[in-house]
């Protein structure tokens, strides 16, 4: 069919169609007679494409990369996207409470907009600061096989079935409530929740990990995304468990991650963290120094290396954001936090 046509039926205009084809995101044959453009089912397929990628804000060089990586599958691709969108919408959402206060706060009161504005730049520098030192894509085909549980000078793996175990047994779930698993990497704590017939969402920054959990386990709807900018609505899921991810966030983004899991979370949903955590600072120091009596190096670097959490900061605020919080402990270094919305 001729260009008009094809404009017609995809509700679009000719000069549109000219453009992607400047830009070499389609190639219509042209008839060898009067060299008009012939557009295929082919080509409007991938217009149709092009178009549903345009209005869900995917510029059109990233089309072109998108279009022209045969590795890349679409609802790859389209996860990516999500992913993206809801940390500029986040990053709105700040600006926009910014605003609020700034308005709150009077005109006259310059000191306060600084402040404010202040706060804001550093919000964004946390929220944009984090990257993957552990690089877990590579990790992730090996991960079941070098969770040793035994046999490690410092072994951060003792007590892992137990810990997800527990998660298991403290959140309460209906059939088909929504969890929630964070950093669900090959989906070993998330998977447990099928069985109660829930509906299962992982999120993960990794791909490589998101791939082998959904090869692990199909049922399993697996997302890209960030603790700091979870890739679901508002008040959207029952139940947000997570094991063994949290201690990869630095402190202070591990409140803004507790702020985030809340604002996805519906009321009398429920919280269940297991991880890598102190009792509190105090804990810390002596266990630290019992390591370092103890000689074992190993230890003292893999605990610098990441960020233990100190317990008795997350169940605090998790307290004094309404929150009924139960707290235990497995061994020195391995923790849970449930916590239910009130
Ligand atoms: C040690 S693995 C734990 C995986 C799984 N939860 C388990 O218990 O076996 C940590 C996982 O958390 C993910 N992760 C780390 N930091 C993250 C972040 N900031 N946002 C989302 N996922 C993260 C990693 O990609 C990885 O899959």
């Amino acid at each position: 069919m001729k260009i008009k046509e094809a404009a017609k039926i995809l509700n679009t205009t000719t000069k549109t169609l000219r453009f992607y084809e400047s830009k070499g995101l389609i190639t219509p044959e042209k008839d060898e007679n009067n060299q008009y453009r012939i557009y295929t089912e082919y080509d409007l397929y991938r217009i149709n494409t092009i178009l549903a990628l345009r209005e869900i804000g995917v510029s059109v060089e990233e089309i072109k990369t998108l279009l022209n990586n045969p590795n890349l599958s679409m609802s790859q691709y389209l996860d990516i996207q999500r992913s993206a969108l809801f940390e500029q919408w986040i990053e709105m959402r700040d600006m926009i409470e910014t605003i609020d206060q700034m308005l709150d706060s009077g005109s006259n009161s310059v000191d306060n907009i600084h402040q404010l504005a202040n706060h804001l730049k550093n919000l964004k520098e946390i929220r944009s600061k984090w990257q993957d030192r552990w690089n877990f894509d590579d990790q992730a085909m090996d991960y079941d096989e070098n969770i040793k549980k035994e046999g490690h000078v410092f072994n951060v793996h003792e007590g892992y079935d137990e810990a997800l175990a527990t998660v298991e047994e403290k959140v309460h779930i209906q059939a088909e409530d929504i969890v929630l698993d964070i950093g669900i990497g090959t989906g070993n704590l998330g998977s447990r929740f099928l069985k109660k017939e829930a509906h299962v969402i992982g999120v993960d920054q990794s791909e490589k990990m998101l791939e082998i959990c959904k090869g692990k386990h199909p049922e399993i709807e697996t997302r890209k995304g960030h603790f700091l900018a979870l890739p679901l609505l508002d008040h959207s899921v029952d139940a947000i468990v997570s094991s063994y991810a949290l201690h990869h966030l630095p402190d202070e983004e591990k409140l803004l991650a507790l702020i985030e899991m809340t604002r996805v979370l519906k009321s009398n949903g429920q919280i269940c963290i297991a991880d890598l955590m102190f009792e509190n600072q105090a804990n810390r120091k002596k266990v630290l120094e019992a390591y370092q009596e103890a000689g074992n190096q190993v230890a003292i670097e893999v605990i610098h290396d990441e960020y233990f959490a100190d317990k008795s900061i997350l169940a605090n605020w998790l307290s004094e954001n309404g929150y009924q919080v139960e707290i235990i402990q497995f061994n020195d270094i391995l923790g849970l936090i449930y916590a239910k919305k009130y």
